[in-house]
């Protein structure tokens, strides 16, 4: 089964407009083909309508990095997911640790996040992970398992079958300390087998799983290789433009 690989950078609270504007020129035209890679940034939102007229023409694609599971109402300081489709955006990570640890999300939340961005027409990167204490304990899989079936409920096999998932160790974000290819290619190879058991087989051969943490342009290549790690979600080293070239150097 072939899956196109889908390299996503996450700038997280990093740069502002005028960064943002200066790093999109510097890459926009040395993206490889979208048949080849899908190649994503996950920027601030305040700056996404931006981002989209910046990268109009080339082969970038854009992704908010949050959004409200309501598409309008009385939610002071919360991004509508309908207005960040109507931005043209194509991707919303969601259920990201920082998200989860800092912003109290709950999987319930992401399950309802999953559902409206499909609902506006697109597509889903769903992180999960492990804390250390929970990978320490051999927990992880269990952990992450439930943390994927949580946020998938209830969507459709075809929903399913397009959505991102993301595995993303705590332990390895922002910390210089990457998983394992080994680590990497099990975990996400669980991924896949909770999605097969809750969807079946054909869907769960569909689905695009990342592995996310401390993924870096000397290890991408390394975890890329492996069969159900099938791209990245990158956050330090897709902040400067050489770096998040490099990382798609793999493709060559
Ligand atoms: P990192 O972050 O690449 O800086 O470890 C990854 C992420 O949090 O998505």
């Amino acid at each position: 089964m072939s899956r196109k690989p889908i390299i996503a950078g996450n700038w997280k609270m990093n740069k502002t407009a005028s960064e943002a504007r200066e790093f999109v020129d510097a890459v926009k035209n040395a993206i490889p083909s979208n048949e080849l890679v899908d190649t994503v940034i996950g920027s601030p939102a305040i700056f996404l309508e931006g981002m989209k007229k910046g990268v109009k023409g080339t082969e970038l694609q854009v992704a908010a990095q949050n959004c409200y599971f309501e598409n309008a109402g009385a939610f002071t300081g919360e991004n509508s997911p309908a207005t960040i489709a109507d931005l043209g955006v194509e991707y919303v990570i969601i259920g990201h640790s920082e998200r989860r640890d800092y912003f109290h999300e709950t999987d319930e939340d992401i399950n309802k996040k999953a559902h409206a961005i499909f609902a506006n027409g697109m597509t889903p990167i769903i992180c999960c992970g492990e804390s250390l204490e929970t990978y320490e304990a051999g927990k992880a899989v269990e952990f992450v398992g439930a943390q994927v079936s949580a946020a998938l409920k209830g969507l459709t096999a075809e929903q399913v079958a397009s959505s991102v998932i993301a595995y993303e160790p705590i332990w390895a974000i922002g910390t210089g300390k990457s998983a394992t290819s080994a680590d990497a290619q099990n975990m996400c190879k669980a991924v896949r087998d909770v999605v097969a058991a809750d969807f079946g087989q054909e869907v769960a051969d569909k689905v695009r799983v990342q592995y996310g943490g401390s993924v870096n342009p000397s290890n991408v290549a390394e975890y890329m290789a492996c069969p159900d790690v099938d791209g990245a979600l990158v956050g330090g080293a897709s902040l400067q433009p050489d770096s998040f070239l490099a990382l798609l150097d793999f493709v060559k």
